[in-house]
C-alpha cells in the first residue's frame, strides 16, 4: 500500500475531515525522520521536495530513496514535487518516479496558467500513477525560487477556480486564500476561510472530486488549521518550520558539543527534533491512525 499519489490519500482525508501532512525535506536525514514520525503515528504522508533540493540531490536519487523507504513502510507515502514553474522539469520528475507533481504557473495570466497546467496533467495522466496539483491566485512570501511580495499576492476567485479545475483536469487544487510562505509577520494572519469554504463547496459538494491544498503551514495558529480542515483543506504544506528545526538543532548541538566529531550524533539530534515537529502536525491535522 505504500507508494501512492497525493490524490489517493487526500480523498478519504477530505471526506472524513482530516488532512494529510506534506513536509518539505532537503536531505536524507529529514526524509527518514518524516517517514519515521508518520509510521509512529500510523498516518498517511506526503514527502515534498522543492525544485532546488531536487536538483541538488538529484531526482533519481530522491526517488530511489523514497521507494526504498516507502516500500517497507506500513503507511501510504507520496513523493511530491513542489512549486515547479517549469513544465519540462515537471515532466522530468514525473518520468523519474515522483507520484505528485505541482506545476505552479500561478504567476502567469489565467489562460497561460491553464495551458501549462493542462500540459502537465495530460503528461502525468498518460504515464499513470501520478496526480497533479495546480495553483490559482498567488501565495505571498518566499518558497525556494519563487518570491511573491505581499502587495502582489492575489486570492483565488471561486468562479475562476471551478473553470481552472474543469479545464485543466488537475487532481488536487491549491487556491490562494491569504496564507503565506515563510514566517508570518503577525500573530493573526488574514486568512479567508470563507473563500476556501466556498471553493470547496463549488468543487466538492456532492462528492469530493478535487481535494484542496493549504500552502504556508509554518506558523499558522492551531485554531486556523482546524478551521481550514473543516472548510476543505486536505493537504497542509510545511517547509520553513522543518528548515528552522534542522538548522537550529545543528547549531545548538555543535555549540554544546564543540569538541565532539561524531556526525552521526548530530543526525540523531536532528531526527529527534524533526520527528517531534512532524508528530505535532499530524496530531493537529487529525491524520494519526488513518493509515
Ligand atoms: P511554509 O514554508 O510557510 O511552511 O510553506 C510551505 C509551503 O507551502 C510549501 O509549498
Amino acid at each position: 500500500m505504500s507508494i501512492v499519489t497525493a490524490k489517493e490519500i487526500m480523498l478519504p482525508a477530505a471526506e472524513n475531515k482530516y488532512a494529510v501532512g506534506a513536509f518539505n525535506i532537503t536531505n536524507l536525514v529529514q526524509m527518514e525522520a518524516v517517514v519515521e514520525a508518520a509510521i509512529d503515528k500510523k498516518a498517511p504522508l506526503i514527502i515534498q521536495t522543492s525544485v532546488k533540493p531536487s536538483q541538488f540531490l538529484g531526482r533519481d536519487v530522491l526517488v530511489a530513496i523514497y521507494r526504498t523507504l516507502a516500500e517497507s513502510a506500513p503507511i501510504p507515502i507520496c513523493l511530491h514535487l513542489d512549486h515547479s514553474t517549469n513544465v519540462e522539469y515537471c515532466k522530468q520528475c514525473a518520468d523519474a518516479g515522483y507520484t505528485n507533481i505541482m506545476i505552479d504557473a500561478s504567476k502567469q495570466p489565467f489562460e497561460e496558467n491553464i495551458r501549462q497546467t493542462k500540459e502537465v496533467v495530460d503528461y502525468c495522466h498518460a504515464i499513470g500513477g501520478i496526480s497533479v496539483e495546480g495553483e490559482l491566485g498567488t501565495v505571498s512570501g518566499v518558497e525556494d525560487q519563487i518570491k511573491v511580495a505581499e502587495d502582489e499576492a492575489a486570492l483565488a476567485n471561486p468562479t475562476q477556480a471551478v473553470e481552472f479545475v474543469e479545464r485543466t483536469g488537475v487532481d488536487i487544487f491549491a487556491p490562494a486564500i491569504g496564507t503565506a510562505h515563510g514566517v508570518y509577520k503577525t500573530k493573526n494572519p488574514k486568512v479567508d476561510f470563507e473563500r476556501m469554504g466556498k471553493i470547496n463547496q463549488l468543487l466538492n459538494s456532492d462528492e469530493v472530486k478535487t481535494p484542496l491544498v493549504v500552502h504556508g503551514g509554518t506558523g499558522l495558529p492551531d485554531d486556523y488549521i482546524t478551521k481550514l480542515v473543516e472548510v476543505g483543506g486536505a493537504k497542509f504544506n510545511v517547509s520553513t518550520e522543518l528548515k528552522h528545526t534542522l538548522i537550529n538543532t545543528t547549531y545548538n548541538y555543535i555549540s554544546d558539543n564543540r569538541e565532539q566529531y561524531d556526525p552521526g550524533k548530530i543526525d540523531v539530534a536532528i531526527k529527534d527534533a524533526i520527528r517531534e515537529v512532524v508528530g505535532r502536525w499530524i496530531d493537529i491535522l487529525g491524520s494519526a491512525g488513518k493509515a
